[in-house]
């Protein structure tokens, strides 16, 4: 039976951390996978994630199982940085741990199946994962348009897309640092957002895997408090990949808010019966390590440190490559001045992308993302010649 599989190409992302691995020049750049780098081009353990989990070495006297919801200290620490302090939602809110965000996001998509959604509307482009999880769940995906051409965001293609909804539509939308434009909706779109969801009454799924790395940690999710001010019932997907590094140790939360209270029982026997079925129960190293850094205020204090410095460091990138905007015309640089997060995507052809990693050894994905934050003070003019290489007529 197994020799009538046919082979699936490997991950095309995964694929160039790989490939750059095995180029041999010292002046390689890597702009592949999304993660954070610092200025030294190291991607370290946070300060405050290594003294969490030293308490946890001392601490910790079981490794016995949780429940399918995994660390529910970890889920409701997490709560008042991404829904507000006083974001009760009269009880109509709850979470569970799940493996990374990939794991919240499928959940999300499940649990709307099972509910009876169709079929999910998806901006496009989008983290490529998106559509591999609609699809291997078994939802129809239609597209709209996310970005236009002068890198802003396409607010109308959503809004038509919502207007057109069918009743067990749901739409799955990234609440912050687009992967992989960078291209957000501002908060005048949000409010526009918030309404048009509340109007046609669908279901909104927001998927928020890098808070904190846009403008900060209440700003990157106004818009998403802004929807979930207005609408009856939604699905949040949350990722502390980035914003806590803890990339591998795979630490992701779920959280369903419902209709009415009354409601989140059934809601939630669903959602844990799924991720049973799935991953029995999530791992539970990573968000016990960021459980222990929020309930301390000095570890806290850490965090939310380096956190922002990740963040200032990559608005110097932004800032230094849209003042670059003239050397390589046609690339619109000048807009990434004003997006946000680890991505931005040039419009290269593919020639271009393969000249940029043979010539220049420039690794970017194939679709033109680059991850910003593995630029720096060292390599940035590097990168912006072989730019200006690239694209001169
Ligand atoms: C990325 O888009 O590079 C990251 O979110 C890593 C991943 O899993 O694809």
């Amino acid at each position: 039976m197994l020799d009538q599989l046919e082979a699936q190409s490997p991950d095309a992302l995964l694929a160039l951390i790989k490939m750059h691995a095995e180029d041999p020049r010292e002046d390689k750049i890597d702009l592949g996978v999304g993660v954070y780098r610092t200025n030294d081009g190291a991607t370290p353990v946070f300060r405050a994630i290594k003294a969490a989990e030293q308490r946890l070495v001392d601490t910790q006297d079981s490794k016995s199982y949780l429940g399918p919801e995994g660390d529910t200290g970890f889920v409701h620490a997490l709560k008042p940085y991404i829904f507000g302090k006083n974001a009760t939602m009269s009880g109509r809110i709850e979470g569970m741990q799940t493996p990374g965000g990939t794991g919240a996001v499928r959940l999300a998509v499940a649990l709307a199946k099972a509910a009876g959604g169709t079929r999910i509307h998806l901006g496009v482009p989008s983290w490529p994962n998106h559509a591999q999880i609609l699809q291997d769940v078994g939802v129809e995906t239609t597209t709209f348009h996310h970005a236009k051409d002068d890198g802003t965001a396409d607010i109308d293609a959503l809004l038509d897309a919502i207007g057109k909804a069918r009743e067990t539509d749901a739409v799955l939308l990234h609440g912050c640092c687009h992967n992989p434009t960078g291209v957000d909706y501002t908060d005048e779109q949000w409010e526009q957002i918030a309404q048009a969801f509340a109007d046609k009454g669908i279901l909104p799924i927001l998927d928020v895997a890098y808070h904190g790395l846009g403008h900060g940690l209440e700003e990157d999710v106004a818009g998403v408090r802004k929807v979930l001010a207005k609408v009856p019932e939604a699905l949040v997907a949350y990722s502390c990949d980035k914003n806590f590094g803890l990339y591998r140790d795979r630490v992701g939360a779920f959280y369903m808010i419902a209709k009415d209270a009354s409601d989140l029982p059934t809601i939630t026997s669903n959602a844990n019966a799924l991720a049973r079925a799935n991953w029995s129960m999530p791992p539970d190293h990573g968000g016990a390590a960021v459980r222990t850094v929020l309930r301390d205020e000095e570890l806290t204090r850490q965090w939310l440190d380096e956190l922002g410095e990740m963040r200032a460091r990559m608005r110097r990138v932004r800032a230094r490559l849209a003042a670059a905007d003239n050397e390589a015309p046609g690339l619109n640089l000048a807009a990434l001045g004003k997006q946000n997060g680890l991505f931005a995507m040039l419009p290269l052809s593919k020639d271009q992308i393969a000249r940029l990693r043979e010539d220049h050894g420039v690794y970017m994905a194939g679709s033109g993302r680059i991850n910003v934050a593995g630029l720096h003070e060292g390599n940035t003019p590097k990168f912006i010649a072989a730019l200006a290489d690239v694209t001169k007529g």
